[in-house]
């Protein structure tokens, strides 16, 4: 099989690539290395996937020739976008439109063209439901998303849904509900916690830290975009929610975080961030009826593993400049 995958010097995107070349499939990835942070963390994912199977195009979705790229593709992972539900305010918008709603029409427009894939695999977020109705949350719950990030993430959506209403491309979104775990974004919340704990830096929470969300480790997000790759029964347009059980509030996670370290961590409070939901929760019930899928890794666990790749990759972060998120 070859896969196409946008994004894939990100997070999600790299760890991704990674499982696909394993498994003994072809991979081509796109990435712009957009300066959201620091390229080198992206350089640093993209080790260990060069060789044989694997092809980087160093190029923007919005401006690649697509018709191109997506010869001979059988499915496409759509990772890229530009993420962050904090800093999506003000004039950043306009990235978040180009980069989260045209680039995903494009790739759409031209996966219609194509009319050979298998399927259309979209990143989706759990910041579209914004405050939730009710936990744990369903895919049938009403979106409202309370960032801008959010709206763009769930515009994007609808538009992946409606190629697969209208124009039968085997489309499907994942919510991915806060992925963490090896690689994680250095914006994010766990690989800002764990820099500071080993730099012996002050961490810093928005707001109460009472926040609660539903943490999901990184292989079970790959392991559910595998699953919906290869779900060629979904109806077209098929929405899934990707959470990983584990509704912690973000001062418990601190707690556990503290053992993990063996030492007191220096903890700041300070004001909450615009656009951060009070809680995340989400029902995984759909997820294991459309994709056979269950998260298999708890937060603890998690936790220390992404911790033990914190300090793993000390040199690299050490290195970075001083504003590198
Ligand atoms: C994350 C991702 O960043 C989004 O891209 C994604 O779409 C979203 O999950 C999702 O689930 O849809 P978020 O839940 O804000 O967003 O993830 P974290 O950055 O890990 O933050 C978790 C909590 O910790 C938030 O309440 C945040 O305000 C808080 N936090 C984060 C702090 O208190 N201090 C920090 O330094 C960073």
């Amino acid at each position: 099989m070859k896969a196409l995958i946008t994004g894939a010097a990100g997070f999600v995107g790299s760890n991704l690539a990674r499982r696909l070349l394993d498994d003994g499939h072809s991979v081509v990835g796109i990435d712009s290395l957009t300066p959201y942070y620091a390229p080198q963390l992206k350089l640093h994912n993209l080790e260990g996937l060069r060789g044989p199977g694997f092809e980087l195009l160093e190029a923007d979705v919005n401006e690649v020739d697509l018709d191109a790229v997506l010869d001979g593709v059988d499915v496409i992972y759509h990772q890229a976008g530009q993420p962050g539900v904090r800093s999506s305010w003000g004039r950043e918008f306009e990235v978040y439109t180009q980069n989260n709603v045209v680039a995903t029409q494009r790739l759409l427009e031209a996966a219609r063209r194509q009319g050979q894939l298998q399927k259309f695999v979209y990143a989706s977020s759990s910041s579209i439901y914004g405050d939730a109705e009710r936990f744990p949350t369903t895919e049938r719950d009403i979106p409202q998303p309370v960032s801008p990030y959010g709206v763009t993430k769930l515009a994007a959506e609808h538009l992946v849904s409606l190629y697969g209403s209208n124009f039968g491309v085997p489309t499907i979104s994942l919510r991915y509900f806060t992925v963490y775990g090896p690689g994680q974004r250095p914006d994010m919340a766990f690989t800002r916690f764990m820099q500071s704990a080993l730099s012996e830096r002050e961490i810093r929470i928005f707001g109460t830290g009472e926040q609660i969300r539903d943490f999901t480790f990184i292989d079970d997000i790959v392991n559910a975009n595998r699953r919906a790759g290869e779900a060629t029964a979904a109806r077209p347009g098929e929405v899934v929610n990707v959470s990983g059980g584990s509704n912690i509030s973000v001062n418990e996670v601190l707690d556990t975080l503290t053992a993990i370290a063996g030492h007191r961590l220096k903890v700041s409070y300070v004001e909450r961030a615009a656009g951060d939901v009070h809680r995340t929760g989400g029902s995984s019930d759909k997820a294991a009826d459309v994709l056979g899928w269950a998260s298999s890794i708890g937060i603890e666990e998690g936790l220390r593993r992404q911790f033990e790749w914190a300090k793993d990759t000390m040199d690299v972060w050490t290195n970075l400049p001083e504003n590198f998120v």
